[in-house]
């Protein structure tokens, strides 16, 4: 049975950024209470659709594993914020590829996708019936913020990352993984009405948004992180010690501190980047990973870690190891198309449909 290595690597990160200064200019917040709270400085705003950022980090990657878009067998495109409900947004980044060799999905299982994606890629080349894979995330979260609700307005950016996945007999790549949800909580965490439910015709303003239970997300996060996490290295036949990185889902830096803290892992094993780009959902763990690769925190042979939770409740976690190689083939100078417009002015829709905040000053 042939294993599954991530051979390429690639994130894109829109220009536009959203810091938590700006942020207090639109909702009723603070600097100090995002910091704090969240450990979230600032975000992106994308001027562009999600295939499109789901194209230029799939490029990168695709360089990154010496690999043209025909070589490509197969698509995968965790996503919760697509471009359109019919066709698949991987349909969309398949052609903007030109990879006309490869089937293509869309997954959705919210901040859980990327792992999900990339358990579901791994165990398609384990079957045999895949062996180039593009697991990719990418999301638009800026479009459901709603201001008036400052308890989610500042959590949420845009990004993309993306890996790609050989088949090869090296004994490498995914070792172990749980995929789990408890579907009786979906009411947590959701957006009104985004699909097919009820009459068709346009939403109104409160059925739209993302609305969240916070510190109950927060308390089942925690919990659900991290025994999967536990249960994951352990089935792998190895021990919290074997892990050398934690890559964990970006959506609150006390989550992942306490996650760390109940699977004993030092600072120096756990990858934060929440600071710079809040919680962009599937494309977080491609990013986080992207980063850490580039940072030099991956080595040959490395037992590496993702674990993820998000709406549904969904929850995700995988142990890998590493392959050899921790560099890039090659590069990709593909690139997001410029834009003159500022995170503002690319929100300014937002404040348009949901209303704007009346903010402390005002009153
Ligand atoms: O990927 C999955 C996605 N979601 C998550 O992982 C989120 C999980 N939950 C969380 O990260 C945290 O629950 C939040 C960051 C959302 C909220 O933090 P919290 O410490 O749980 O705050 P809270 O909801 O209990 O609210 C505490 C206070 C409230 O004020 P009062 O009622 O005590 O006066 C809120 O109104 O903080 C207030 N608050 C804010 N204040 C300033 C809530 N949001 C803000 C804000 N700025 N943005």
């Amino acid at each position: 049975m042939p294993n599954a290595e991530i051979t390429g690597w690639g994130k894109c990160l829109p220009p536009a950024v959203l810091s938590n200064h700006d942020l207090e200019k639109l909702t009723d917040t603070s600097d100090e209470w995002i910091t704090t709270r969240t450990g979230i400085k600032e975000r992106r705003i994308s001027h562009v659709e999600v295939s499109d950022m789901a194209e230029v980090a799939s490029r990168r990657a695709l360089a990154a594993a010496g690999k043209e878009p025909s070589d490509v067998d197969l698509i995968v495109l965790a996503t919760c914020t697509g471009d359109s409900i019919i066709p698949s947004t991987a349909a969309i980044l398949q052609d903007k590829l030109g990879a006309y060799n490869a089937a293509a999905f869309d997954l959705n299982a919210a901040c859980s996708g990327f792992i999900y994606a990339l358990v579901v890629a791994s165990n398609m080349i384990r079957a045999g019936t895949h062996r180039t894979v593009l697991v990719v995330g990418s999301e638009k979260l800026h479009y459901h913020l709603d201001f008036t609700d400052r308890s989610t307005a500042v959590l949420f950016g845009d990004a993309a990352g993306a890996v790609v996945l050989e088949a090869t007999e090296e004994p490498v790549g995914l070792l172990n993984s749980e995929l789990g949800m408890d579907g009786s909580v979906w009411d947590i965490l959701r957006v009104p009405k985004d699909g097919n439910v009820g009459d068709p015709g346009p939403r109104l303003p409160e059925e739209g948004g993302i609305r969240m239970n916070g510190p109950e997300v927060f308390r089942r996060a925690v919990t659900t992180m991290s025994e999967a996490a536990v249960r994951t290295i352990e089935g792998a036949g190895l021990q919290l010690d074997d892990v050398d990185l934690f890559i964990p889902h970006q959506a609150n830096v006390r989550i992942i501190d306490a996650a760390a803290k109940r699977l004993g892992l030092p600072e120096s094993k756990v990858f934060i980047n929440i600071g710079s780009y809040g919680n962009t959902s599937a494309a977080t763990i491609a990013v986080a990973l992207t980063e850490a690769l580039e940072e030099g925190r991956v080595s040959p042979g490395d037992v590496i870690v993702f674990a993820a939770f998000g709406a549904g409740l969904s929850w995700a976690a995988a142990v890998l190891r590493w392959g050899d190689r921790v560099t890039p083939l090659g590069t990709s100078d593909a690139d997001l198309p410029p834009t003159d417009k500022d995170a503002f002015a690319l929100l300014e829709p937002n404040l348009e449909y949901y209303g704007r905040p009346e903010l402390p000053r005002d009153e």
